[in-house]
């Protein structure tokens, strides 16, 4: 049993896309390993969201989470700002971060650019903290996608300097986690690329959307105009609708259909309607789960009360053996 630690932006709406490419991972690990799985609401402020927005993109995410099965009796479930350890290692870890490394993140540059008025120095320090989130419950594994890989690299070497300057071996180097080898990619809507929430709201399948929206979204769906002859390749965007369909309908289904592509006899109109009903199917389920957590205020407090004093333990533990290492020692 290894400890795993993976931090969840508090955007909000999950889509299909972020299920299949994370959550369902995250459900495979709380049962074979020791997880901290928490809402990076520090990180989020980054951006400045208003209390209102902050607060309830954190109630909407913990929702999501628990309907889609992330269990707090199997995994700590928690919220980052419910652990000060965090923030206090944080003011520590900052010490022994450069300027000049920090300044060569990628996500720091790119977010320099998408928000050149708002360049705050949560923004540079940004994997600081998030190192921290990995190195206090000494994570071996952090499912990450290739985005954060950086950043992985940056907390082995936050850890590494702090064992040099300290000359100890105190944390450990976390590691890169993927379940099967392989990176799922859930296709979008719009017919290019993947599923995400920033090519639009016509790309995703929303989890907290109703029916109507979704089917109306599917039937919008981008197709080409239709196979000519026998044994034709597919385009990238009818591909995107058979590899949607592989995801949520049964096997029949999908070789029913994909036999229709081959005789040239398929109608998109057709297959959309299938996509939609099967969709449907799975999300239904979910979003009524969604509904019901979101509405209850008890059982979220409760959620949100264990998770913080699983993660509480485990970092006030860490951060009482750093302030040691450091050389803080208290005169009463
Ligand atoms: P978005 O691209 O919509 O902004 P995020 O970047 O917030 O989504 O993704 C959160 C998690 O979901 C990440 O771990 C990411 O890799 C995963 N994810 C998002 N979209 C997809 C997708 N289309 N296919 C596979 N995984 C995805
Ligand atoms: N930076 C991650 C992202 O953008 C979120 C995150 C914060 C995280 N702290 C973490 C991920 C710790 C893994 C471990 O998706």
């Amino acid at each position: 049993m290894a400890v795993v630690v993976s931090g969840i932006r508090p955007t909000g709406m999950l889509h299909l896309g972020n299920y299949f490419g994370a959550v369902k991972s995250f459900l495979q690990m709380q049962e074979k390993h020791d997880c901290f799985f928490f809402i990076a609401d520090i990180h989020s402020l980054t951006t400045h969201p208003t209390p209102e927005n902050l607060h309830s993109n954190v109630k909407q995410v913990l929702a999501e989470h628990l309907a889609m099965g992330i269990d707090p009796d199997k995994c700590a479930l928690f919220i980052q700002s419910d652990v000060p350890a965090i923030s206090e290692l944080y003011t520590y870890m900052n010490m022994n971060a450069y300027i000049g490394e920090l300044e060569r993140s990628v996500t720091y540059k790119e977010k320099k650019a998408s928000q050149p008025k708002n360049i705050n120095a949560g923004l540079l320090t940004y994997p600081v903290l998030m190192a921290v989130d990995i190195l206090v419950h000494h994570a071996e594994f952090v499912p990450v996608g290739k985005d954060q890989q950086q950043h992985l690299e940056m907390t082995r070497q936050f850890g590494n300097r702090f064992n040099n300057l300290y000359n100890t071996d105190y944390f450990k180097e976390p590691q890169a986690y993927s379940n099967t080898g392989e990176l799922v990619k859930v296709p979008g809507l719009t017919g290019k690329g993947k599923m995400s929430k920033s090519s639009g709201d016509e790309d995703t399948i929303v989890f907290d959307q109703d029916d109507k929206t979704i089917t109306k979204k599917i039937m919008r769906a981008k197709t080409d105009t239709g196979p000519t002859e026998l044994n034709q390749a597919k385009s990238e965007e009818i591909q995107n609708l058979f590899d949607l369909m592989a995801l949520v309908s049964d096997t029949s289904t999908i070789s029913h259909f994909d036999d229709l592509y081959a005789k040239a006899e398929i109608r998109y109109g057709d297959l959309k309607k299938q996509l939609a009903e099967d969709v449907l199917k799975f999300v239904s389920p979910i979003r009524e789960k969604i509904n019901y957590y979101k509405n209850d205020q008890a059982l979220l407090a409760k959620v949100a009360r264990i998770g913080a004093e699983k993660a509480n333990a485990s970092a006030e533990k860490t951060l009482k053996e750093v302030r040691e290492i450091i050389g803080f020692r208290r005169f009463y």
